[in-house]
């Protein structure tokens, strides 16, 4: 397993970056304006044919545990009392859904969109599990002693939350269970399930400090258990509205461009280019480190995370504090975390 997906995590890595080099291609193309009828559809079905490649990159980024989390400190019976409703409308009438959730959860450091999309993978394979109805239970609890599976060191070694996803389907026999987890294992008819789901929520689980078991057997159901370790930080309201993404006006400051990778890097100045914006380029952090300390009047530095070479992103961001304390340095994908624990307020996602 560890195999497949530190496999899988380098094909995905790659196909990401050359489906970023596409889109930005294409998107250029569409700025340009001179496509209409026939050509403009054939662009746009390209563009859309782009956005599937890039959710299946980034599914099997999650199996491979290489996506970027951006996880905060959430108390989970607000995070799954948020999800209630969506599931209920994704499970449909014939489903009973019961939510058992105890009071005083521990709360846990995890991404919550990712946490809500894993429920959402759950829910659906308990709903294919029942095609003539039945039960899903969703129950939370503390659970403070050692974890079946887990290592004492792991995250969960001061007490854990255990979220389970119960229901009364058809079950799986011993055959299919042993691969559940691996990514593109489906036993669905073709084009009714990539088999992403599982590796997927697998992925996530474990890039997350966490452990994920399936306990099933044919005509007794399935029943998912995650455990998230205990966090002891107040947590964050994760009520605020989503993101949403708005029509960009171009501007015309200055913005330093950190990619290793040149096609990467071309696409990516000629779109900030093409919206007006004026655009330094560094191919890696020590280069970007020599433009921002020359004196250039730069705005914003928006760099890549992982690049070749001694120096790190982390190190340009301190730069940038240092020496542009009113710019912001962004980065596509999250810092890591260390970033934030050293540099707190140097770096932007
Ligand atoms: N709750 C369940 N009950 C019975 N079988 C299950 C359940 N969850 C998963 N499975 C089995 O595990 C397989 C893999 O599940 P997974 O969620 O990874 O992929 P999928 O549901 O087939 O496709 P996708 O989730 O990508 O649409 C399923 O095809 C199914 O055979
Ligand atoms: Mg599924």
């Amino acid at each position: 397993m560890e195999a497949i997906g530190q496999l899988t995590g380098g094909v995905a890595h790659d196909f990401n970056n050359v489906l970023q080099i596409i889109a930005g291609n294409l998107q250029l193309l569409k700025m340009g304006g001179t496509f209409a009828g026939k050509a403009l559809t054939r662009l746009e079905q390209a563009q859309a044919g782009v956005e599937r490649g890039a959710r299946l990159a980034s599914h099997l980024l999650a199996f491979a545990r290489r996506q970027p989390l951006q996880a905060v400190v959430v108390d989970p019976a607000v995070l799954l009392g948020d999800a209630e409703d969506m599931l209920r409308r994704v499970l449909g009438e014939r489903i009973a859904v019961v939510f058992d959730i105890a009071a005083d959860l521990w709360n846990v450091a995890v991404d919550p969109n990712q946490l809500t999309n894993v429920l959402l993978n759950l829910a659906i394979n308990a709903r294919d599990a029942m095609p003539a109805g039945g039960t899903l239970t969703v129950r939370a609890a503390n659970a403070d002693g050692p974890v079946p599976g887990l290592a004492s060191a792991s995250a969960c070694a001061g007490g854990c939350i255990l979220i389970e996803v119960i229901d009364d389907g058809h079950g799986m026999p011993a055959s299919v269970l042993e691969r559940a987890f691996d990514p593109f294992f489906t036993t669905k008819p073709t084009g009714e399930g990539t088999g992403l789901g599982l590796s997927m929520a697998y992925g996530f689980i474990k890039q997350s400090g966490g452990e994920i078991q399936l306990d099933s057997a044919p005509g007794h159901g399935t029943t998912v258990r995650i455990y998230l370790g205990r966090s002891d930080e107040q947590a964050r309201d994760i009520g605020l509205p989503p993101l949403v993404a708005v029509p960009s006006n171009g501007g015309t400051e200055t913005i330093l461009v950190v990619e290793d990778e040149t096609d990467v890097r071309t696409t990516t100045v000629d779109l900030l280019l093409a919206l007006g914006y004026r655009v330094l380029q560094a191919e890696d952090a020590r280069g970007a480190i020599e433009i921002v300390q020359s004196g250039a009047a730069i705005d914003l530095v928006f760099t890549d995370v992982i690049m070749p070479g001694q120096v790190t992103s982390c190190d340009l961001s301190e730069t940038v504090r240092e020496t542009l304390p009113a710019r912001r340095c962004c980065s596509p994908r999250a810092m890591p975390k260390a970033c934030w624990r050293t540099r707190a307020g140097s770096t932007r996602r």
